[in-house]
C-alpha cells in the first residue's frame, strides 16, 4: 500500500520534534547566541560610518575610541557565531543519533516477510542518510529564525535612513527569493525520484559486498557489474536532470542579483551627485545591502533546499515507523509463566506471498508433547524450515493457529514466545564481536565457566583454544573466519547456553562429521531432559532415536511413526533412508580422511582464557 505523502512542513516538524528532546536547552541556546551575533552584525556598519564621519571632522581621540569599540563589536560577533554554530552542531549531532536509535529498533519490529520483499539497501540508506538530513532541519529552521531577525533590523536601519532606497532593496531581494522558492519546489520533486532510484543502487551494492565471495565463484562480476551500471546511469541521470535544472534557476538568481547591485549604485550615486545623502550614510547603505542581498537569496535557498530534504527524508522516516506499507509485528499480552513447550499446529496453511498463489503448509494438523524429541524429515522445499518459522512466529499462520501450551501464539507476548524457544537455525549467524560476546548476547550474566562448560558440550571449546586471541578472536571482517561446521557448533553452544524449554534444530549438525555428531548428539539427550525437542534432519541417523518422526511431504503431514515403525509401514521413508545410506558410505570416508587431521591439529592445545 502506498503511503500518504507527508509534505506539509509544519506536520513533519510536529512529528520529529520529539527526537529533539535531549538537545531542546542546547537549540535555544545556540539561538540566543546567534541573535547576539546578529546584533552586533547590525551595529558595525554604524560604528564605522561613525569612524569615517570623525575623521572627516578630524576627531583623531574619538576615531580611535570607535576603532576600539568596533574591534571589540567584531570580536563578540565573531564569539557569538562560534558559540551558536558549535551548539548546533551537538544539536545535529543528538537529534540524529536519537532518530537512528528509534529506526534501528523499529526495522527489528518490521515482520520479516516486508524486510525479505524491500532488501536491505533501503533500510540502510533511511538509517544511515535520512536521519541526518531531517536533524538539520531544525539546526536550519533555527538559523533561519534568527537571520530573518538579523534581516529585519537591517530593513528597519534602512527604512530608517531612507525608505524610497529600502523599497528598491526590498523589490529586488523579493525578485531573488520568489526566484528560488520556484527552485527549491522543483528540486523537491525531482530529489523524490533520484532518492528512489539511489535506494535501487545501493540495496544492489550491499548484496554484492554480502555476496561478494559467491559473485566470484560463480564468475558473475559481468552479470552484477551490468546491472550495477545500469542502476548506476539511472541514478547519475536522476541527479544530473536534478542537478542541470537547480544550477540553470542559480544563474538566473545571480543574474538578478548582479542587476540589483548594479541599480542599487547607480541609485546611491545619484542621490549623492544631487546632495540628497551624504556619501558615509551611502556608504553605510551600501554595507548593508552587500551583507544582506546575496546572503539573504543565499540563506533562503540553502534554507528551501534544507527544507525539502527534510520533508523527503520525514516521508521515508514516517513510512518507516507508522505505515502499513512496513508492518510491524504483533503480539498479544498474554504471558506463559512457565512455558510446558506442547506445540500444536492446528489446520495451519501458510504462504509467503501476500496473495497466498502458493501454498507452502496446507492444512497442517500435528501436536508435539512437552518434554518430547520429535524429527522433522521430508524432501528439500517441503516446508520443514517454515513451520519453524511459524513455531517462532517470524512469520504467521495464513489460516488455522499455532499454538503453544494450547495457547494460540498470537495471543501471547513477544517474550513468551521467543524467551521459551531457541532455534538453531541452518545457517547460524555469528555476529562480528568475539566468540565470548557472541555468546554473552543469549546471556548476559555468564560466567567463563559456563562459557567453557557449553563450549565443550558442543565440541567448540578446542577450536576456540586454537585461535590467536582465544574466546577473545574476533569472528568475520578483520578477525578468524570460521567454517560451517565452527558455525553451527557455536550456535549449539549459544544454544546451550540458552537453556529455553523448546529446542528447534534445523540441520544444526548437517556440516559436521560423524564423530563430532554424535558427540553432540549426546549433548542433546544429556541437556533434553524436560524439554521439546524438534529436529529436522537430512541424515536419518540424526532423529533414529527420536520419540516420533513426521515426514512431510507438499506441506502436509504424510506419514508419522518411530524410525523402526516408518521403516516397516512407509515407502516414502524407506526411500529418503536408502538415499541417506548411501550419502552415508561417502561422508563416512571423506570424514574419516578429516578427522584424522584434525586431530593432528589440534593436539598440544592450551587454555589460555
Ligand atoms: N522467505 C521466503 N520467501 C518466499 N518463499 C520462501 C521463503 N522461504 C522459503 N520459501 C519457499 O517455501 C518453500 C518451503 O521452503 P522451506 O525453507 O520451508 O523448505 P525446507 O523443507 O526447509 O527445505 P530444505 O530441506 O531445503 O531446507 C520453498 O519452495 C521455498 O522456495
Ligand atoms: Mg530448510
Amino acid at each position: 500500500m502506498m503511503t500518504k505523502p507527508r509534505n506539509t512542513t509544519i506536520k513533519n516538524f510536529i512529528f520529529s520534534w520529539k527526537y529533539t528532546e535531549s538537545s531542546r536547552k542546547l537549540l535555544a541556546a545556540s539561538i540566543v547566541c546567534q541573535v547576539f551575533s546578529a546584533i552586533m552584525g547590525i551595529a558595525a556598519p554604524a560604528i564605522s560610518a561613525q569612524i569615517i564621519i570623525d575623521y572627516t571632522r578630524n576627531e583623531g581621540r574619538r576615531v580611535m575610541l570607535i576603532a576600539v569599540t568596533l574591534l571589540v563589536v567584531q570580536l563578540l560577533r565573531n564569539l557569538f557565531l562560534v558559540m551558536s554554530n558549535q551548539g548546533y552542531n551537538r544539536v545535529y549531532t543528538k537529534t540524529m543519533s536519537s532518530l537512528e536509535r528509534d529506526l534501528v529498533s523499529n526495522v527489528l519490529k518490521i515482520e520479516s516477510q516486508c524486510v525479505d520483499e524491500k532488501g536491505s539497501g533501503l533500510f540502510i540508506q533511511r538509517i544511515t542518510t535520512d536521519t541526518g538530513r531531517i536533524a538539520s532541519g531544525f539546526t536550519s529552521v533555527a538559523d533561519m529564525f534568527t537571520q530573518i531577525l538579523n534581516y529585519f533590523g537591517v530593513m528597519c536601519a534602512m527604512f530608517f535612513v531612507n525608505p524610497s532606497i529600502a523599497l528598491l532593496v526590498i523589490f529586488i531581494m523579493g525578485t531573488q527569493c520568489a526566484m528560488e522558492l520556484w527552485r527549491t519546489r522543483r528540486l523537491y520533486r525531482d530529489d523524490r525520484s533520484f532518492r528512489s532510484a539511489n535506494e535501487l543502487f545501493s540495496g544492489l551494492v550491499s548484496e554484492m559486498v554480502r555476496g561478494a565471495k559467491d559473485v566470484k565463484l560463480l564468475d558473475s562480476e559481468e552479470v552484477f557489474t551490468e546491472a550495477l551500471n545500469e542502476r548506476i546511469e539511472e541514478s547519475n541521470d536522476k541527479r544530473l536532470f536534478m542537478q542541470t535544472r537547480s544550477w540553470r534557476a542559480k544563474l538566473v538568481r545571480w543574474e538578478l542579483g548582479e542587476f540589483g547591485t548594479y541599480a542599487l549604485i547607480v541609485v546611491l550615486t545619484w542621490l549623492i551627485s544631487k546632495n540628497m545623502i551624504l556619501p558615509s550614510i551611502a556608504l553605510v547603505f551600501f554595507h548593508y545591502y552587500a551583507e544582506l542581498g546575496p546572503n539573504a537569496v543565499k540563506v533562503i535557498g540553502s534554507f528551501m533546499d534544507s527544507i525539502a530534504d527534510f520533508n523527503i527524508s520525514n516521508e521515508r522516516v514516517y513510512a518507516l515507523l507508522n505505515s502499513p506499507e512496513f508492518p510491524k509485528e504483533q503480539f498479544g499480552d498474554t504471558e506463559l509463566e512457565s512455558p510446558r513447550g506442547e506445540i500444536t499446529f492446528d489446520h495451519v496453511s501458510f504462504s509467503y506471498d501476500t496473495a497466498g498463489d502458493r501454498k507452502v503448509l496446507d492444512d497442517l494438523c500435528f501436536t508435539i508433547r512437552s518434554g518430547e524429541m520429535v524429527g522433522l524429515v521430508g524432501k528439500s522445499g517441503c516446508g520443514k524450515t517454515t513451520t519453524f518459522n511459524l513455531i517462532s512466529k517470524l512469520y504467521e499462520a495464513t489460516e488455522g493457529q499455532v499454538l503453544l501450551d494450547g495457547i494460540d501464539i498470537r495471543k501471547l507476548t513477544r517474550k513468551s514466545i521467543r524467551s521459551s524457544m531457541t532455534v538453531v537455525t541452518q545457517n547460524p549467524y555469528i555476529f562480528r564481536m568475539s566468540v565470548k560476546e557472541n555468546l554473552r548476547i543469549v546471556k548476559e550474566d555468564m560466567t567463563d565457566e559456563e562459557m567453557i562448560r557449553v563450549c565443550k558440550l558442543a565440541c567448540i571449546d578446542e577450536d576456540i583454544m586454537g585461535m590467536p586471541n582465544g574466546y577473545d578472536t574476533l569472528i568475520g571482517e578483520g578477525g578468524v573466519n570460521l567454517s560451517g561446521g565452527q558455525r553451527q557448533r557455536l550456535a549449539i553452544a549459544r544454544c546451550m547456553l540458552r537453556d529455553s524449554r523448546i529446542i528447534l534444530f534445523d540441520e544444526a549438525t548437517s556440516a559436521l562429521d560423524n564423530a563430532t555428531q554424535a558427540k553432540i548428539q549426546q549433548a542433546i539427550d544429556n541437556m533434553r531432559e524436560g524439554k521439546t525437542v524438534m529436529i529436522i534432519a537430512h541424515r536419518l541417523s540424526t532423529i533414529a532415536g527420536a520419540d516420533r518422526i513426521l515426514l512431510m511431504q507438499d506441506g502436509k503431514i504424510a506419514a508419522e511413526g518411530t524410525h523402526p515403525e516408518l521403516l516397516t509401514n512407509c515407502e516414502a521413508y524407506r526411500s529418503l533412508a536408502a538415499m541417506d545410506n548411501s550419502e552415508e558410505e561417502t561422508h563416512e570416508e571423506t570424514s574419516s580422511v578429516n578427522e584424522d587431521y584434525g586431530s593432528a591439529r589440534r593436539r598440544g592445545k592450551r587454555r589460555d582464557l
